[in-house]
């Protein structure tokens, strides 16, 4: 089935073949990405970029992908600059967006406001993160780094580490993991512990999930350790936030017999579970994993709106 003009809201709305279809097209497009080949193929295009929390990555990344290609964006950056401040509701804001530009990529603090403004727009939304609830276009460049790093995405043996309830990068990133057949370990605070319904996900797929709050134990035969950071800002309660805080910190020491192509990823912003000095480690490739953002967006934003895969690309 085309991508053209789907909505991508939840990993659950790409098959298999379909997210292979679009790592495919975002190797080819590393060169565009880098800026060494021109490309026009979005020329005419006009994005919607609705930022409603915090990005560095995630804007900057689909507006660069946007770029790179041709095309033009506009922003909501400051809730506060929008006449949201006013009370105008996020459905209005929306039907707005979808008036304008050609296709919505929409990040909200409230579970489920990418599915709501889907409803409500004429134009493809991209879900940007939803509160705690899904990232799915992080998973895809989460797994355009496990394949460029093994060549492959089938059986790794991945450790999911740190706040597994409100992260909503490894909510994603579990299902997608569980399509390709991947051993997963989770290591987190009892506190912090991945939802029962992604749980039920991955159970209802079959997939192989043991826990291990020991990170040493949970590294023994990892291929990928993948850490998230507390999400402070989903707290309801500061003092509960205080009991978690700091609880978990990779030890450099702890990646000093592990295989070679043994990757640390970590999404992004990191606060302090992973301390400077693993940066230097061959293990660590989040910052590689934050540029494949830019070919992987531009082979999303290439396949929704016009149905192709832009040429330009191959190595
Ligand atoms: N990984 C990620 O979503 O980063 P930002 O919050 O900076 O967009």
């Amino acid at each position: 089935m085309s991508l053209k003009g789907r909505d991508i809201l939840s990993m659950r709305d790409l098959s298999r073949p379909e997210i292979l279809e679009i790592l495919k097209a975002s190797r080819a497009l590393i060169p565009v990405a880098e800026g060494r080949r021109p490309s026009r193929a979005l020329e005419g295009r006009l994005l919607s970029l609705a930022f409603f929390e915090p990005s560095t990555r995630t804007r900057l990344s689909f507006e660069t992908a946007a770029k790179r290609l041709g095309a033009r964006t506009i922003t909501i950056v400051d809730p506060a600059a929008s006449s949201m401040a006013k009370g105008e509701s996020l459905s209005d804001t929306v039907r707005m967006l979808s008036c304008y530009a050609d296709l919505i990529v929409l990040r909200h603090p409230n579970e489920g406001a990418s599915r709501l403004a889907a409803q409500l727009s004429d134009k493809p939304v991209i879900n940007a993160g939803d509160g705690a609830g899904q990232h799915p276009t992080q998973t895809l460049l989460d797994l355009a780094t496990m394949e460029e790093r093994f060549q492959t995405l089938a059986g790794l043996r991945v450790v999911l580490m740190g706040d597994l309830r409100y992260g909503r990068t490894v909510h994603s990133l579990a299902h997608a993991l569980g399509l390709f057949g991947s051993e997963l370990t989770l290591s987190s605070p009892e506190r912090l512990s991945l939802p029962e319904e992604v749980r039920r996900d991955l159970d209802q797929m079959g997939a192989k999930v043991t826990e291990q709050p020991d990170l040493e134990k949970a590294l023994r035969g990892a291929d990928v350790l993948y850490v998230t950071r507390i999400q402070k800002e989903r707290f309801g309660d500061l003092a509960e936030y205080a009991k978690v805080s700091g609880s978990y910190r990779l030890d450099p020491a702890l990646l000093r017999n592990m295989k070679e192509k043994f990757a640390v990823m970590h999404p992004l912003p990191r606060v302090a579970e992973i301390p400077p000095e693993v940066d230097r480690s061959p293990h660590a490739v989040y910052f590689r994993q934050a540029f494949l953002a830019v070919p992987v967006r531009m082979a999303l934003l290439s396949l929704i709106l016009t149905g192709r895969v832009p040429p330009g690309g191959g190595r």
